[in-house]
């Protein structure tokens, strides 16, 4: 298809294609390799009315499951709602389920798919600047805990992802800027010139210019699928990704889920982590300011609410996955373009930067 762009997720047997562009979801052929017979969509009431439609191709006919809208329902009763549904249809192993919608559908999508009879196949379909460019590729699934942010799932890769960016015309502002969070994240971790190129075409993303959106969502997916590509299950390099998530799923959660938008909650994040690593020693206040300048270009918060707990934020840091043997492990850049793992921050390093961050 002309002006379509495809990735590829490289993982040996279970490499799998992205495809992007601009109404690609009217294509009838796109998923004519893929031959599962059993497909049933997952989406909430809003995609549907918005954007199903838009789907062309004969996945449109099939079963819809409809989950309830919103991070808080990112839990085992909307997982339980889909297995319902593919036991009572008698969904078989040669199922394949398609998550049509942002962060939160997928995440529930890929995790029930993960675990229905010990793992099915299944399709993204990101709505939202933040899942396309972040979770919908690299098979990280599963739900929140009363207790903490993902900590039940699964890692599981789909067949699929079909990007098709003419949807972010409908989304609301305040989830696009969430989602840019994540765009300049790749930037800070491992693009320089990327960074700088999105600070310079930040008004053309901002009126969701056509080909400055191609680009951003490509170069996103392109930088995740390699590092995916090289470290699937987080054993190293691909907790860069986690910059500034430690923070943020503190934050998250300490508001309450669903407050502040999970990219909003990283974006400050990554200020308090590249304030922890300018106390280390390994970042310079000029980075630091380019990044904070960027964030707010994009309305995305850089300062903690007033009267916040740090002591309490911290505690709730603590139960974060990023936990090894007792020690936190923290992603911090070095500068615009190259970020590090370590261990050894003190207690002390981290609850300054926290408290250099209320407002
Ligand atoms: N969102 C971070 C990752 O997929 O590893």
């Amino acid at each position: 298809m002309k002006n379509m762009k495809k990735i590829i997720v490289k993982l040996n047997n279970r490499s799998y294609p992205i495809f992007i562009g601009k109404n690609i979801l009217s294509n009838k052929s796109l998923l004519s390799g893929i031959n599962e017979r059993n497909f049933a969509i997952v989406t909430n009431r809003k995609i549907k009315s918005l954007h199903l439609t838009k789907i062309k191709n004969s996945l449109v006919k099939k079963n819809k499951i409809i989950l309830s809208d919103g991070e808080k329902y990112k839990n085992q009763e909307s997982t339980n709602k889909i297995y319902n549904y593919l036991l009572k249809n008698k969904y078989s192993r040669d199922s394949c389920l398609v998550a049509f919608g942002g962060g939160v559908i997928g995440d529930i999508t890929g995790y029930a798919a993960a675990t229905y009879q010990r793992g099915i196949n299944f399709i993204q379909i990101p709505t939202t600047l933040l899942s396309m460019v972040d979770s919908s590729v690299g098979g990280k699934t599963g739900i929140n805990h009363p207790l903490g942010k993902n900590m039940i799932g699964a890692f599981h890769q789909p067949i699929a992802v079909i990007i098709d960016t003419e949807i972010l015309k409908s989304l609301p502002k305040r989830q696009f800027n969430a989602g840019m969070a994540e765009v300049i994240k790749y930037g800070i971790i491992k693009d320089k010139v990327f960074f700088d190129w999105i600070s310079k075409n930040k008004e053309k993303i901002n009126k969701q210019d056509s080909e400055s959106i191609i680009k951003i969502v490509k170069k996103s997916c392109e930088i995740k699928a390699n590092i995916v590509s090289l470290d699937e299950k987080e054993k190293n390099i691909r907790a860069l990704l986690n910059l500034g998530h430690t923070f943020g799923h503190a934050i998250e959660n300490y508001l309450g889920y669903g407050k502040w938008l999970h990219g909003e909650a990283i974006a400050c994040g990554f200020l308090i982590a590249a304030s922890v690593a300018i106390q280390n020693n390994t970042m310079n206040i000029a980075d630091y300011n380019k990044i904070k300048s960027l964030l707010k270009d994009f309305n995305l918060p850089t300062k903690l609410p007033k009267n916040i707990n740090i002591e309490k934020l911290f505690k709730i840091m603590l139960l974060d996955k990023k936990v090894k043997n007792n020690e936190m492990v923290y992603v911090l850049p070095k500068n615009i373009g190259q970020a590090y793992i370590t261990n050894k921050i003190t207690k002390n390093i981290v609850i300054k930067a926290l408290k250099d961050h209320v407002k």
